[in-house]
């Protein structure tokens, strides 16, 4: 049989082949369109051809295969298709399956917006070593040998000669020690960072936590510009609220102060967390002692200059309504994806 004759037979055939029920609909498509199907026979017949029958042929099989479509079609319609998913039955309104990609931690979250709120009034952010030597953790900051001031924060020493000289840093002023040192004033910086202390692990303290310390050296620098800046920082953080100053002591200011916040008592979580006073105390502060601007080589004479510090996690377990600090270190996914 030529091509041709085949083209007229297969004509035939599906004009005869009679859809009377729904299966039949589906019979028909497997048997005419489909991959395996009769049409697809004659067009791999058909590439074989050249020149003019080619062109003749191939106008007859289009207009074959556009009728077997149509008859499909108008099946269809009268007798609903087989397939069970068409494209129509896709939904572009549902949401898709989230690619779950993590997400940053509460502590993290809360260190970036500390930083951004100071980056805003000019402050550069400072990294240390979390090993550090007793000068930068202690002696610069005025910390005597055997001054009782040294219990108030109790350290891990790390075995590394000579004996007693390192530790795991508690606090991040050992970083405002090494930028005195290496830089000429004026300085603005944060110091963010992980500082350690050797405290039983309870719901409210851990034996790591993050803090975030401040510094501003510069000519005539005041307890005044102090203030502004921390009152900037509560407006920015917390919203407009009150706050004050009460008289501390660090070895490392004079004057200290520390400061709260107004949180008020009207829910039963803030009159818990103010002990009954309405007050949170939320960090310490003070004008940079003469004595630890001469031992980081800058001149007590021409240059004054504040520093603060704050715990970053004590602030997030604010924010989110944490109650137990160690939860933030547990690493466990239920309570990090809610962040
Ligand atoms: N370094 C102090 C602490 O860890 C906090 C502080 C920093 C206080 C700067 C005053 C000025 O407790």
């Amino acid at each position: 049989m030529s091509l041709n004759e085949r083209i007229e037979s297969l004509k035939n055939k599906a004009a005869e082949f009679s859809i009377e029920k729904k299966e039949n609909v589906e019979e028909f498509r497997l048997k005419f369109l489909s991959k395996k199907g009769e049409l697809n026979d004659l067009f791999d017949a058909f590439k074989l051809l050249v020149g003019e029958e080619k062109r003749e042929l191939g106008k007859q099989l289009n207009i074959l295969k556009q009728s077997i479509e149509e008859k499909l079609n108008q099946a269809k319609e009268k007798f609903g298709s087989e397939k069970k998913f068409s494209a129509d039955a896709v939904d572009l309104s549902l949401p898709v399956n989230a690619f779950s990609a993590g997400s940053l931690h509460p502590v993290s979250i809360v260190k970036n917006e500390i930083l951004e709120i100071f980056e805003k009034i000019g402050f550069t952010v400072e990294y240390g070593p979390e090993i550090e030597d007793d000068w930068h953790n202690f002696t610069a900051l005025n910390f005597a040998e055997n001054h009782p001031a040294r219990d108030m924060q109790d350290t891990f020493f790390v075995e590394k000669e000579p004996k007693g000289n390192y530790a795991l840093r508690t606090h991040t002023s050992s970083v405002q020690v090494r930028l005195m040192e290496n830089t000429k004033p004026p300085i603005r910086a944060l110091m963010p960072g992980r500082v350690y202390r050797n405290e039983d692990v309870s719901a409210r303290s851990n034996c790591f936590f993050h803090q975030v310390e401040g510094l501003y050296i510069d000519e005539n620098v005041s307890f005044a510009d102090l203030k502004q800046t921390l009152y900037y920082f509560v407006s920015q953080f917390f919203g407009e609220r009150d706050i004050r100053f009460r008289p501390s002591y660090f070895p490392f200011t004079e004057p200290s102060a520390e400061m709260d916040i107004y949180l008020g008592m009207e829910t039963e979580q803030d009159a818990r967390l103010t002990k009954g006073t309405g007050w949170l105390e939320i960090l310490g502060c003070g004008m940079v002692d003469p004595n630890v601007l001469k031992n980081c080589g800058i001149d007590p004479e021409k240059y004054s200059g504040f520093a603060f510090g704050m715990g970053i996690d004590r602030i997030t377990m604010l924010k989110y309504g944490i109650k137990d600090i160690r939860q933030m270190f547990e690493n466990d996914v239920r309570f990090l994806e809610q962040f």
